[in-house]
């Protein structure tokens, strides 16, 4: 029976583009005996990612492309996913926006973490435009991606507050605490309907 549970295991993609931490929870989430994800492939639009370095680690296959050419990297990409099987793709930092094309072939199966509690913040520094305007919360949100940036349909969020001596820094870091959690237990909420 547990070998049944491992081999029906979700074959997942992870496409980042900087540092990883949030690949990092989420390959340490897929190793869980009753995680419902595997991830089988690591994608980069950039070569020099640092979160790369955990393909090497935990012996996952990467592959980067540079994306300069979308309609061409993108029919590449998808063919990686379909060699590898590929069934769900979590975006993860990653800073390119997938084409609508793209979209439509993994429909309702590509997930993305934002670090605001959307639909406010939607796209770049946020952490700056949230302590500009003296919010009091702030957040993370796990969603689904659809063709409008960061407006797919909300799956998680969570909320943290914005203390008065808040930098963007220090905003990040704590909600990037929070990312950490939030998106393993978006998968778990979706896949195990916990
Ligand atoms: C995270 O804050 C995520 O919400 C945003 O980009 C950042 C990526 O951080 N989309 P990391 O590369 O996972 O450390």
């Amino acid at each position: 029976m547990e070998k049944l549970i491992g081999l029906n295991k979700i074959k997942t993609a992870v496409f980042i583009s900087g540092t990883g931490s949030n690949l990092e929870s989420l390959i340490k989430f897929s190793l869980l005996k009753n995680s419902p994800i595997k991830i089988n492939l690591i994608i980069s639009n950039n070569i020099k990612a640092k979160g790369l370095k955990f393909a090497k680690f935990y012996k996952i296959k990467k592959k980067t492309y540079n994306l300069k050419n979308k309609y061409i990297s993108e029919k590449l990409i998808l063919k990686d996913l379909n060699v590898n099987e590929i069934d769900l793709i979590c975006l993860a930092g990653f800073m390119k926006i997938l084409s609508k094309n793209f979209i439509m072939k993994f429909k309702g199966k590509i997930l993305n973490i934002h670090p605001s509690l959307l639909p406010k913040y939607k796209g770049l520094n946020t952490h700056e435009r949230v302590i500009n305007n003296k919010e009091k919360y702030s957040g993370c949100t796990v969603h689904y991606v659809n063709s409008k940036l960061d407006a797919g349909k909300i799956i998680l969020q969570k909320k943290v507050k914005v203390s008065k001596r808040e930098t963007p820094k220090s905003l990040k870091i704590k909600i990037l605490k929070q990312e950490h959690k939030l998106y393993p237990r978006a998968l778990k909420k979706i896949l195990i309907n916990l």
